[in-house]
């Protein structure tokens, strides 16, 4: 059995979390074991780098910034995600190298091809399988996020030119990659996407 590696990508308030969910409880139906994990924060070392790049009072430089997210990135993969697929396991990832060039790249306005160079140079290379977009305009991720009721983290809290550039990347990002990229309207029903992913990822076990 070969491992499968799925990662979610989208805005923030797109839905990501419970997408992910479902999918996972449905893998496990499916007699697979699936490792459920996330960027920034899936390992411990990576915990201590999304509290300083989501959390820090007070300017962080967007190079900086961009480092950060390369850091946990390959602390990620080599200790995580790598071993996870070597075992034949599936891997649910909120987040990954996409997510880095469209909010610092797009949103921040770094170079793209600079910022995904950097995430390949700290992965040795690593590309998902699949990834899931969840595409969603920012006023009705915004009027999730606020119905949420709780505290924006860093980048929740940019404005919403910053959130356009933002899903304009993705969405550019998955036409350059339209094999890799599985792009939904998240403004569905939860269940309807589920079945969307289900349908994209069956044919892959
Ligand atoms: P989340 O875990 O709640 O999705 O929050 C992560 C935040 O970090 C989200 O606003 C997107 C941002 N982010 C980047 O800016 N660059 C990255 O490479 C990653 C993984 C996340």
């Amino acid at each position: 059995m070969t491992g499968l590696w799925v990662t979610l990508e989208g805005g923030d308030g797109s839905g990501k979390s419970t997408q992910a969910a479902l999918l996972a409880d449905w893998l496990a139906t499916q007699g697979r074991t699936v490792v459920r994990t996330r960027e920034p924060g899936g390992t411990e070392v990576g915990a201590l780098l999304r509290e300083i790049v989501l959390h820090h009072r007070g300017e962080i430089d967007s190079r900086a910034e961009a480092l950060l997210y390369a850091a946990d990135r390959a602390q990620h993969v080599s200790t995580l995600v790598r071993p996870a697929l070597e075992r034949g396991d599936v891997v649910i990832q909120d987040r990954y190298l996409d997510s880095s060039v469209a909010y610092q790249g797009a949103g921040r306005v770094l170079d793209a091809v600079e910022v995904r160079d950097l995430s390949l140079w700290a992965t040795g290379g690593a590309l998902p399988d699949v990834t899931v977009l969840l595409d969603l305009d920012p006023a009705t991720a915004r009027a999730r996020l606020d119905a949420a009721d709780k505290p924006f983290d860093r980048l929740e809290a940019e404005a919403s030119d910053f959130h356009s550039r933002v899903r304009d990347g993705f969405l550019a990002l998955a036409a350059a990659e339209p094999g890799r990229f599985l792009v939904l309207d998240a403004a569905r029903p939860a269940a309807e996407l589920a079945a969307q992913v289900r349908a994209r990822i069956a044919p892959l076990l």
